[in-house]
């Protein structure tokens, strides 16, 4: 094997810039020293101050790391995010939401005061997380913590152990939280034995975590509940969007108005160092320094969140989105036909009703904005028969982007459109999900190539204004455009010459790569030609010729299959060239013939390109 060059050492060296950004945080805050480590908690005492790592997962799955972000630490207040999605999905909402309230409290975590009800103020204070743990045991008894473990273990994607040592140490070191316990017992918000409870809760804090797992846990909150590595939904998007608004209201305790003003990220903090941000539809990012402010925040994993907020500005509040880059291509049927060859009469149908095939080319992600963009586009013009949606470039829906899409369809019932969809598969996530609202409407028709939906709406308007395409007609050589203005004797002189063969449905004709030796002039029935690929390049019926192009070259790249039971008459083309030097006027019209056939493909083919490129 080659040594690699040092060029392409260098390339294999080179960082993604947020990576390079990571690094530079992790140098620059280094150097702050400030704060302290939490030693209520003997064990939590004993963490080493000089640890620092910071971890990034994306929503695709990707997990950058810089520093210490293999080192275990206790979860500690992280875990109470998890906890209340967790309680949600267990108990159901109705239960969990008439328990602990959502409103913050502005006081410190470990606060001993309720509400003007005598419940929590919310999940991420004490009083309320501790209420949470209440419910699971609750529903599951003495399996509650190992309930827990394992639905933490399914948000970072590998099984999380437990730190006996701190689980111990808490115990013993715990009774502002039982005293916590009592006051919630004494209000009926616990209904459970008080020191199994806050066993539950004493456990659930003291589960080993890293920056790295932090990160992955926080991109599943990040991505409605979807762990981006594993893949896994790990509970229901109603209780990931609850669980990120009180971290956005009360996540950091009484710093959180601050917090979200500044820093503008959903975050939850832990006294063991981590601090865990969540950026809806973005990033989570996962840090540990033990080092602690007066609120009990990293000062460090802070100093990090702010950094990157600013340095990209990533506050969620400061968004926006333009919907106008959601159709690529815009038009009818006019300059963009399918690639069915049509006969005179159904050409002069379709360039009379051309307006009646509206079709919408959509690109990205169908938002809530750009499903209305696109609805008041469409109502913009004439109302067309049919409108063709193509989706193949559609990355992604939002659920409300597909109820909207849904809700258009049911309005363009009423005004009697047909909506066609092409470039979505039945099978998929996003059709599933436009169908949940589609129920009960007719105007619906998908193909998966927008070529084959072009066709099919045009062969309706053929339909439509008295061109029935009969399938079974036979028709006669001088109906040939390739033929056009021959005499019939030099008509009936090339009839004599040819074969008239029969060909059963999806028979091969001609295969691609074969040496064109005849010309075919199809008198009944559909054939298509295919590259080997799969891509459909024309539809031909009767009247329409294949493999003209042996008139000048010999090798063709394409198959041709019948679509139904189709007849032609093959004529070699050694016979060809005989016709040609019997009759040489016909040879020259027939050329002449040609050249017109691959012109007006020509400027089909340009206007597709005009169209999509087309600023
Ligand atoms: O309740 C406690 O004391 C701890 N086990 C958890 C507190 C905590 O992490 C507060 N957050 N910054």
């Amino acid at each position: 094997m080659k040594p690699p060059s040092s060029e392409s050492t260098a390339w294999i060296a080179s960082k993604p810039p947020l990576l390079r950004f990571l690094d530079r945080c992790l140098a620059d805050f280094s150097a702050e020293t400030g704060g302290n480590v939490a030693d209520y908690i003997p064990e939590l005492g004993k963490a080493d101050p000089a640890h620092f790592g910071i971890s990034l997962a994306t929503l695709d799955g990707h997990v950058y790391e810089v520093g210490d972000t293999r080192i275990p630490f206790t979860i500690q207040s992280m875990s109470k995010p998890f906890v209340f999605a967790l309680a949600l999905d267990t108990l159901g909402a109705g239960r969990v939401e008439g328990a602990i309230g959502v409103e913050p409290s502005g006081d410190p975590f470990n606060s001993i005061r309720l509400n003007a009800d005598n419940h929590p103020f919310n999940p991420m204070v004490n009083a309320g997380a501790i209420a949470c743990s209440g419910l699971i045991h609750e529903a599951k008894g003495d399996g509650a913590y190992e309930y827990i473990r394992q639905a933490l273990s399914r948000f970072a994607g590998r099984e999380l152990e437990i730190d006996e040592a701190v689980y111990a140490s808490e115990s013993v070191s715990g009774d502002r939280n039982r005293a916590i316990g009592y006051l919630l017992r004494t209000n009926a918000v616990l209904k459970d034995n008080v020191a199994s409870v806050l066993e539950v809760y004493f456990r659930q804090c003291s589960v080993l975590v890293t920056a790295r797992d932090i990160a992955i846990m926080a991109a599943t909150l990040a991505n409605r509940g979807v762990n981006p590595v594993t893949g896994e939904q790990v509970m229901t998007p109603y209780a990931i969007s609850r669980t990120l608004s009180v971290m956005t209201s009360s996540g950091m305790y009484d710093y959180a108005g601050e917090w979200i003003y500044r820093v503008g990220i959903p975050a939850k903090s832990g006294v063991g160092g981590g601090i865990l941000a969540a950026l809806p539809a973005r990033l989570g990012l996962g840090s540990y320094s033990p080092k602690l402010d007066k609120h009990g925040n990293s000062v460090r994993g802070i100093k990090v969140c702010e950094a990157l907020s600013s340095h990209y500005d990533l506050h969620m509040l400061n968004r926006s989105d333009d919907a106008r880059h959601s159709i690529i291509a815009d038009y009818n049927i006019g300059k963009n036909p399918s690639r069915r060859v049509r006969r005179p009469h159904e050409q002069n149908i379709l360039a009379a009703h051309h307006r009646d095939v509206r079709v919408m080319e959509l690109v990205g992600t169908l938002t809530f904005s750009k499903v209305d963009y696109v609805s008041r586009e469409l109502a913009a013009k004439p109302r067309p028969q049919f409108v063709i949606f193509d989706l193949r470039r559609v990355a992604a829906m939002t659920r409300a982007g597909a109820r909207l899409l849904a809700e258009e369809f049911r309005e363009l019932e009423l005004h009697r459109v047909t909506v066609i969809l092409s470039g979505i598969r039945r099978s998929s996530a996003d059709w599933k999900m436009i169908r949940e609202w589609t129920g009960g409407i007719s105007n619906l028709r998908d193909f998966y190539l927008l070529d084959a939906a072009i066709e099919w709406a045009e062969d309706q308007v053929v339909y439509r204004h008295g061109g029935a395409i009969d399938f079974h007609e036979v028709t006669e050589l001088s109906e040939q455009p390739l033929l056009a203005g021959l005499t019939p004797e030099e008509l009936a002189g090339l009839n004599a010459l040819g074969t008239l063969r029969s060909y059963r449905p999806g028979e091969k004709i001609v295969a691609a790569g074969e040496p064109a030796a005849s010309l075919f002039f199809l008198m009944s029935g559909a054939v298509h030609v295919t590259l080997p690929d799969g891509i459909r390049l024309a539809t031909l019926t009767a009247g329409m010729a294949f493999r003209e192009m042996a008139l000048l070259e010999s090798h063709r790249s394409a198959d041709v299959l019948t679509d139904r039971a189709a007849t032609a008459l093959e004529v070699p083309l050694s016979e060809y060239q005989h016709f040609r030097e019997a009759h040489p006027r016909a040879g020259e019209k027939i050329m002449r013939n040609l050249a017109q056939l691959l012109a007006d493909r020509l400027i089909v083919a340009n206007t597709k390109v005009d169209v999509l490129t087309a600023s």
